[in-house]
């Protein structure tokens, strides 16, 4: 084991985070930490590095492990030097090294003495077993795979934003490659192809990995075990995001049918107890039945638990039918030019979602609509009765730490007063004195409910909203959705959330060639006609390369680049000859298969009967029983849970086979 929780609790105040939690982090794996917002994920992790202390039970670490953490928050580092400098820093002891060489370079050349020498090549020795001559190759790759330009290495850490810091922390930490990586929330400041570049470094990743995310498609692409902190206890999967929620969905459709069957039962025991009670011949009878009663571990209702926030956009005023215009607008940093001449406007009841790779001034274009950023040449134009309100990325460093949530929502100029803003906190889940928590010690998700209800406040017709998504948990992020669609204002949105978008947007905003491109439509059909596009470009490209057969090569396909998506590469022809080796292993696999699906359809069965057993009455009133049979239950669901991934993987074999 690397590290791990036995039996802990841990709280803030009367506030219980967890109880007797015990979760063990074995080498190699990589597990998804998952959870509503402030069900504790980030103290767990804190907890596993030594910066909080359990009030009970104990924190493990073996000795020699290594941990890099990567907070939530944004660190309050700060330097003069570069980012490759800043990133470098990883390999410490090998710039060192080189420091050590250089001077007894020095110095030989001085001196010519033997034993300099001497040090000197067991240093040059030393720096090649550490790989010393790549580490600026290889800082430079991991800093261009999280989205870093060449031009951008040298210059200095301090010019960047919170978001781009936490990418150069994350490219250092990962360069120093310790035995564990604790990774809170990493995607949050990442566009889509920074994340994919992510999802495939860490999967080769050779020390284990426990992230904290809120996002789906990344965990099941990266995790192999799943962690939920659930009512103050943590519960382990042997899956993926999928197998979770599946496996989820059973155990809390066993516990409710246990739970009903339980009721059943100590209702109908009741209705002898009334009975018997009244004849004095079978008082004692009634007795037993009572203490049978008594005793009866009660099991819970197993109702899902969760944060229903309630946003509700509302309106003021209705605005003129123009809300903003942009007039040849150019804005370029020094030589990087974002939008060159460009020319939009935004109508009443548009929901625009603005979308393509970070750096190409998402962000920027918002500030310069909202009327915050600066422009060199042409002109910008609000309309009639616009009120705007802004949620401005990185939310967590606009809110002032120092202030509670009530202070926080009071200095945001609204016309409300105590009771109807603490009214309204109420909605986003801070009622009573949790309106008076200082903002110091919020959760990510909940510093993002204060600064959403900070974007409601105002009633505002117009909203433009910069990463909304970033630290809400999914259920909490299915609510915004559902109150934009009912907002009556207009919105536009900067998101690398596809699910997000296509379930928000009516048009979509792209920045190609530094103009912005409308589209009207949803993301969905925003895709559909991107890969159109793409094919008839590829049509016409291979009619005028029809003349050279090198150029028959298929295409790379750049659909969707803007986020990052590639489509699938062609199959190849199935028909070529099948020699004996495949054919071979084919018959092998395919006997593999056959194995495996017989086991499976037993295990199944079994799984089936034991969950059965355990909405018995006779299992589940007996305690010993019940346990017994429910780890039984927990050992074929495992099970079945390899077995299951040993056939698609077989199966995958097979299909490659039988391409051959
Ligand atoms: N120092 C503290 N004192 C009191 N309460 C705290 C303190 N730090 C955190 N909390 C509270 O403990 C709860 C758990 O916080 P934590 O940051 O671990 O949540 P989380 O699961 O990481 O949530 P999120 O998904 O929003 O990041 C929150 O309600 C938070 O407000
Ligand atoms: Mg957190």
């Amino acid at each position: 084991m690397l590290a791990g929780l036995q039996d802990v609790t841990f709280e803030f105040g009367a506030r219980v985070i967890v109880e007797d939690a015990t979760w063990h982090i074995q080498p190699g794996e990589r597990i998804g930490l998952i959870g509503y917002n402030g069900t504790g994920k980030s103290t767990l992790l804190k907890l596993l590095v030594g910066e909080y202390l359990p009030s009970a039970g104990s924190v493990e670490r073996s000795r020699n492990t290594s941990i890099g953490y990567l907070h939530q928050d944004l660190l309050s580092f700060d330097t003069q030097d570069s980012i490759l400098q800043v990133a470098l820093g990883a390999f410490e002891r090998v710039l060192h090294l080189e420091k050590e060489i250089e001077e007894l370079g020095k110095e030989l050349e001085r001196t010519g003495d033997e034993k300099t020498l001497h040090d000197y090549s067991d240093k040059l020795h030393e720096l090649e077993t550490l790989d010393g001559y790549n580490i600026h190759h290889k800082t430079e790759e991991v800093l261009q795979g999280l989205g870093f330009l060449n031009a951008d290495l040298q210059r200095p850490y301090k010019e960047f934003s919170g978001g781009w810091r936490m990418r150069v922390l994350l490219a250092k930490m990962i360069l120093q490659q310790p035995d564990l990586l604790l990774l809170d929330e990493p995607t949050n400041h990442l566009d889509l192809p920074s994340i994919e570049w992510l999802e495939k470094y860490l999967q080769h990743y050779q020390g284990s990995v426990v992230i904290v995310s809120h996002d789906k498609y990344f965990l099941n692409r990266m995790v192999t075990k799943i962690v939920e902190v659930y009512q103050q206890q943590l519960h382990i999967y042997a899956g993926n995001f999928d197998y979770y929620e599946k496996e989820k969905a059973i155990r809390v459709e066993m516990q409710q049918k246990a739970y009903e069957n339980q009721q059943d039962y100590i209702r109908q025991n009741e209705r002898l107890v009334e009975r018997f009670r009244a004849k004095a011949s079978k008082a004692a009878m009634a007795q037993s039945i009572i203490k049978k009663l008594n005793k009866l571990e009660r099991i819970e209702d197993a109702e899902i638990e969760r944060p229903n926030i309630r946003i509700n956009f509302r309106v003021d005023k209705t605005p003129g039918r123009v809300l903003v215009e942009l007039h040849h607008v150019s804005k370029a940093f020094g030589n990087n030019v974002i939008i060159e001449n460009s020319s939009v406007e935004i109508d009443r009841g548009d929901k625009i979602a603005l979308i393509g790779a970070n750096g190409k001034g998402k962000s920027t274009l918002l500030r310069i609509i909202a009327g915050i950023e600066s422009f060199s040449k042409g002109e910008r134009k609000w309309g009639h009765n616009v009120e705007e309100s802004f949620y401005a990325q990185h939310q967590l460093e606009a809110l002032n730490i120092g202030n509670t949530i009530l202070d926080e929502m009071k200095e945001c100029g609204s016309q409300m007063t105590e009771l109807e803003l603490r009214g309204l906190l109420g909605c986003f889940l801070f009622s009573g004195d949790d309106a008076d928590k200082k903002i110091r010690i919020l959760s990510g998700g909940e510093k993002a409910r204060v600064a959403l209800a900070k974007t409601i406040v105002s009633k505002a017709n117009f909203l433009m909203l910069d990463e909304p998504t970033n630290h809400l948990d999914m259920h909490s992020c299915d609510l915004l959705i559902e109150a934009l669609n009912k907002y009556e204002g207009s919105i536009i949105l900067v998101s690398h959330d596809r699910y997000f978008i296509s379930k928000t947007a009516n048009k979509i905003w792209e920045i190609v060639d530094h103009e912005i491109k409308e589209f009207k439509g949803g993301y969905e059909e925003w895709v559909a006609w991107k890969e159109r596009m793409a094919k008839q470009e590829a049509g016409k490209k291979s009619e005028a390369g029809s003349q050279k057969p090198e150029n028959k090569k298929p295409q790379k396909n750049n659909v969707n680049t803007a986020l990052g998506i590639q489509a699938a590469a062609p199959r190849p022809p199935a028909s070529s000859p099948i020699n004996k080796d495949v054919k071979k292993e084919l018959q092998k696999q395919q006997r593999i298969f056959q194995q495996l699906e017989e086991r499976i359809a037993a295990l199944s069965k079994k799984k089936s009967e034991l969950e059965a057993s355990l909405v018995d009455p006779a299992v589940y009133s007996d305690k010993a029983k019940f346990l017994q049979a429910e780890s039984a239950y927990k050992k074929a669901a495992d099970e079945l849970a390899q077995l299951n991934g040993q056939y698609e993987t077989v199966f995958e074999k097979i299909m490659q086979l039988e391409q051959k």
